[in-house]
């Protein structure tokens, strides 16, 4: 059965302040944050309040299988937004049913009704799911393969 069919058994829902505890639970679940964040409900709460933040969560029967974190931010030549995909993720034993499609697809619907500009996300090519899930649901890598990411972390 191809994703898109599978997908109708998933519910997806974009979090408001009054989800945090979904939100705790979805992330808890999928990800699994190491002893080091710091993650609470007050955190998350501050999080879903801000409108920039979007939270997307996946359930299934009432169990939260995936998450979807994307930002969005100003562009400064015009009156337009753009977003980027910051996380995806589902939980090992619901993958390869539709869910990551889903997510993405409510993400395009925001994206979409918000006028928003462009929406981007980086990944590794090594990343076959990741990189096919994106292909499959409309994004298009640069074709010269000639873009890099660098990332800066803060200084000692
Ligand atoms: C990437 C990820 C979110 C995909 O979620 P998912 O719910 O399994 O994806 P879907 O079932 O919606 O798959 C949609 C399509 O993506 C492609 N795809 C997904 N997983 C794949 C895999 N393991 N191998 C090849 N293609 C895959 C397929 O084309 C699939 O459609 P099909 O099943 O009809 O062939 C999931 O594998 C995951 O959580 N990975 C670990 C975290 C991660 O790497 N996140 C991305 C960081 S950039």
């Amino acid at each position: 059965m191809a994703a898109n069919q599978r997908s109708r058994y998933v519910q997806v829902k974009r979090l408001g302040i009054e989800d945090c505890e979904l939100g705790l639970e979805a992330i808890r679940t999928v990800k699994k944050p190491t002893a080091h964040s710091t993650f609470g409900s007050g955190h998350l709460r501050k999080f879903l309040a801000r409108s920039q933040n979007i939270l997307i969560v996946a359930q299934q029967a009432g169990v939260p299988t995936g998450f979807l974190l994307a930002y969005v931010l100003d562009r400064i030549d015009r009156d337009q937004t753009m977003v980027c995909l910051y996380e995806i993720g589902v939980s090992e034993s619901f993958r390869r049913q539709g869910i990551g499609q889903a997510m993405i697809e409510a993400l395009k619907l925001i994206c979409k009704k918000e006028n928003v500009m462009k929406t981007w996300v980086i990944t590794n090519r090594s990343n076959l799911a990741a990189f096919r899930l994106y292909q499959g649901t409309g994004a298009a890598a640069d074709p010269s393969g000639d873009e890099v990411t660098f990332v800066y972390r803060p200084l000692n």
